[in-house]
């Protein structure tokens, strides 16, 4: 597997912690070819729902080198847990219109029950969506895990590793909300803003440098759009925060320093931006799958930020060594919950 230096350093790390992430997609190809690197390399513990004799089958039908006895295997229909979880489940949610007999079957579906593991500790963690959408993996999550104390908006973001090391950390990001939040308020971009410097220091070390993205740099344009910016940056303020950010800045005024000096020359972000926020999440989504498709980068993610917990989602479109790498962010986030 051909890992860049970002990702062979988060590997690193998460072998460091030694975490157990459960993973509900058990017979998908990608995701058994993942769990058959993170196993021989002793990453971290691994969690299978699902039924022993399928799983088994579709290691042998697909070649996966892959010892079944270094891995957990969990039956969410005959696991000894399920009761407890039956009856957490039905507390947790019976004023959301959620009686028992419902709770009974939404634990049939696997992501609701790793979702459950997480939320009861007997995971760490739960990476999915290779198969299910960004909707229905988040969804459990969000019902039954959670917020972090003081955060009220769950977002997402990709760890964007470009070959334009002249840009940003080296060529590396953090792009946001590129997968959960589709029409974010301003209180909800300053969220994102705050969700994603944490999660660039967590994960790079380094310093991060917010620029809010638009069309417009500095009122060049005008528009609600434009204000609703401008009004996150404000929130922002009144943060007292420990990084820098600035906008609102158009990607070339964020990225080139030429243009910064032309555009914002008093800006302490623009040219030299990290962190980029989307202003909705039609920007975000795009503007990922651009950079990715048309420079060959690796995108890492959607990962969750907010969580109480980690809980992270996987594009349909990923490949064996993004999922490797998610796998490796949820231990970091869960060693650092
Ligand atoms: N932060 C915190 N809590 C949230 C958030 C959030 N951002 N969004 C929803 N919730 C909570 C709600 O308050 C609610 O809690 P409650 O049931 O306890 O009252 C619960 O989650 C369910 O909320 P709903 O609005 O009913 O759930 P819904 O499923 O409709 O919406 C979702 C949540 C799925 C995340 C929605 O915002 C969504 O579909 N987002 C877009 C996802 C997507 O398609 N992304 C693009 C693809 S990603 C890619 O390309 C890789």
């Amino acid at each position: 597997m051909d890992f860049s230096k970002v990702e062979l350093e988060l590997l690193q790390k998460a072998k460091m912690y030694k975490k157990k992430i459960v993973l509900p997609e058990s017979t998908d190809k990608r995701v058994l070819n993942a769990v058959s690197y993170i196993t021989n390399n002793d990453i971290c513990d691994i969690i299978l729902i699902g039924k022993k004799e399928d799983i088994v089958k579709k290691i042998k039908e697909y070649s996966v080198d892959l010892d079944i006895n270094k891995i957990k295997i969990v039956d969410n229909l005959a696991d000894n847990k399920r009761q407890e979880y039956i009856n957490t489940l039905y507390e947790l949610r019976k004023n959301k219109n959620v009686d028992y007999e419902t709770a009974k079957r939404l634990l049939e579906d696997e992501t609701y029950y790793a979702a459950m593991m997480v939320y009861k500790h007997d995971a760490d963690g739960m990476v999915s969506g290779a198969i299910h959408s960004t909707a229905d993996t988040l969804r459990p999550a969000l019902q039954i895990v959670k917020t972090k104390e003081n955060i009220k908006s769950v977002s997402s973001f990709f760890l964007m590793n470009t070959k334009k090391k002249q840009y940003g950390q080296d060529g590396t990001f953090i792009f946001a909300d590129c997968g959960l939040i589709p029409n974010p308020t301003s209180e909800q971009l300053k969220d994102i803003a705050i969700s994603s410097a944490n999660s660039f220091k967590l994960l790079l070390n380094k310093e991060p440098k917010v620029a809010f993205l638009s069309y417009s740099t500095y009122g060049s344009a005008k528009g609600e759009e434009i204000d609703k910016i401008k009004n996150a940056i404000k929130l922002l303020e009144e943060e007292n925060v420990d990084f820098d950010f600035d906008g609102e800045l158009q990607l070339d005024a964020a990225l080139e320093k030429d243009v910064a000096a032309l555009k914002a020359p008093s800006s302490k972000i623009a040219g030299q931006a990290n962190i980029l926020i989307f202003p909705n999440l039609d920007a975000g989504n795009i503007g990922y799958k651009l950079v990715q498709r048309f420079s060959d980068a690796v995108a890492l993610g959607p990962i969750t930020q907010g969580l109480k917990y980690p809980v992270n989602d996987l594009s349909r479109g990923c490949k064996t060594q993004d999922i490797i790498g998610v796998i490796a962010i949820t231990c970091i986030q869960a060693f650092n919950n």
